[in-house]
């Protein structure tokens, strides 16, 4: 066995023993079959958890094609993947270009079905004329379901379920699972306090109301900036101070950002930090914190460890920036990303609604659609056995 593939084998051991909805859905697959003699194309994160759902699925009777994202394949668990027969394209260090040419791979390799991340795959196939021959697909995400519903409108002949849609996703993994993960991660990059301290948290959405949860948990003081009246209004119900981020500004001593939207932390809330504030982003694009502008404003910029960067403005103020404003969860020395609960969860969602398209696809409306709720009350169900919620 090679290093790579010891090491593969190794991580994914623990991870696959405390997913019990996947392992279950792999013993009922591996009796019903439902996906026997179809090939599923995927472009999802190649890391432990993934590699359990791709098991899942084989076991099903499926043949894998995949490819990892941009800059997060981890080449351990390709090895590990390899091994087990599946074609799998990518490497950590890839370039972009690289990188669209694995997921070119994925769609010349024509399969019959999509497991998509951004509507890569979908848009692939569309463009390439090769949308004909697949039966389903489902997508991860919220940008990719908005792509699919406004770019691609219209053009996708198949199904394709939305698993961001559902709420068991947005509880399950949205809340809960990037709320510890985002504080786990903060707490290891920094190793700092959280009780007593004064965190500001931008966004009171699904992602935003979990980080406050697990920060007022740990003894953090937490006050949220929200541009929507009712979420805003939610949040000073569910007891946190509540105000407009450039008023926060000058209180809070760090500020996590979980929005979808660009600038968030601009120039006129930069303005009003206070020296040794801390700034970390847990949304999806590295855009809502506008490091352009505090690289250019700094007279120097230092980094203090592998995910934290000083940055010394010429009014004598420090400021400090985590991940370079990337998904604070997914940085620093061994990032872990979501519980395994929270995956065993999505994924449970992914397996259950991609044996939907494969064997009742002529039931679904072409285009994005949600997880049919049915699959939702059946993992709702399944996930509270498998926690002992009764006992
Ligand atoms: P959401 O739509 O439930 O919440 C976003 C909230 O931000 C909304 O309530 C909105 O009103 C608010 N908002 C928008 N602009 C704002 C501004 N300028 N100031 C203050 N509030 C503002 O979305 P969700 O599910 O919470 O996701 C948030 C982000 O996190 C997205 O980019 C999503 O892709 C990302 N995400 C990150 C994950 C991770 O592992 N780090 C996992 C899942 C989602």
């Amino acid at each position: 066995m090679s290093e790579l593939l010891e090491k593969g084998a190794a991580r994914t051991r623990w991870i696959r023993s405390r997913m019990p909805l996947l392992a279950a859905a792999r013993r009922e697959f591996a009796e019903r079959q439902p996906f026997a003699g179809r090939r599923i194309g995927m472009s999802l994160h190649l890391e432990p958890k993934t590699a359990v759902l791709l098991e899942v699925l084989a076991a099903g009777g499926a043949e894998v094609v995949a490819t990892g994202n941009h800059g997060s394949t981890q080449d351990d668990i390709v090895a590990l993947l390899r091994s087990t027969g599946m074609t799998v394209f990518g490497a950590r260090d890839d370039t972009i270009e690289q990188h669209m040419s694995n997921v070119a791979s994925v769609i010349e390799a024509k399969p019959d079905i999509l497991l998509d991340n951004g509507a890569d795959l979908a848009a692939g196939v569309v463009a390439s004329g090769h949308a004909e021959s697949v039966v389903g697909g489902t997508e991860e995400t919220t940008s990719g379901g908005i792509r699919l519903r406004d770019e691609l409108a219209g053009q996708v002949p198949f199904p394709v379920i939305v698993i961001n849609d559902s709420m068991l996703k947005a509880i399950g993994e949205n809340r809960h699972g990037v709320g510890q993960s985002v504080v786990e991660s903060v707490m290891r990059i920094t190793n700092l306090m959280i009780p007593g301290r004064r965190f500001v948290v931008a966004g009171y959405g699904w992602c935003g109301r979990g980080i406050a949860q697990y920060l007022r948990a740990f003894g953090g003081k937490v006050a949220v900036a929200e541009v929507d009246e009712l979420k805003a209004f939610e949040a000073a119900l569910d007891g946190y101070r509540v105000g407009d981020l450039a008023q926060l500004a000058e209180w809070g001593e760090f500020f996590i950002t979980a929005t979808g939207a660009p600038n968030v932390i601009g120039p006129d809330v930069i303005a009003r930090l206070q020296g040794g504030a801390i700034l970390a982003n847990a949304g999806h694009f590295p855009w809502e914190i506008d490091t352009a502008h505090l690289r250019a404003a700094a007279s120097a910029v230092s980094q203090l460890d592998a995910a934290i960067e000083r940055f010394d403005l010429p009014d004598g103020r420090e400021i400090t920036l985590l991940a370079e404003g990337r998904m604070v969860n997914l940085a620093g020395r061994e990032p872990k990303g979501n519980s395994l609960e929270a995956m065993d969860l999505g994924f449970l969602l992914q397996a259950l609604s991609l044996e939907r398209v494969a064997t009742a696809a002529a039931g679904l409306v072409p285009g994005a659609q949600p997880v049919p709720r049915d699959l939702e009350r059946l993992i709702a169900r399944r996930f509270l056995d498998a926690l002992g919620a009764d006992r």
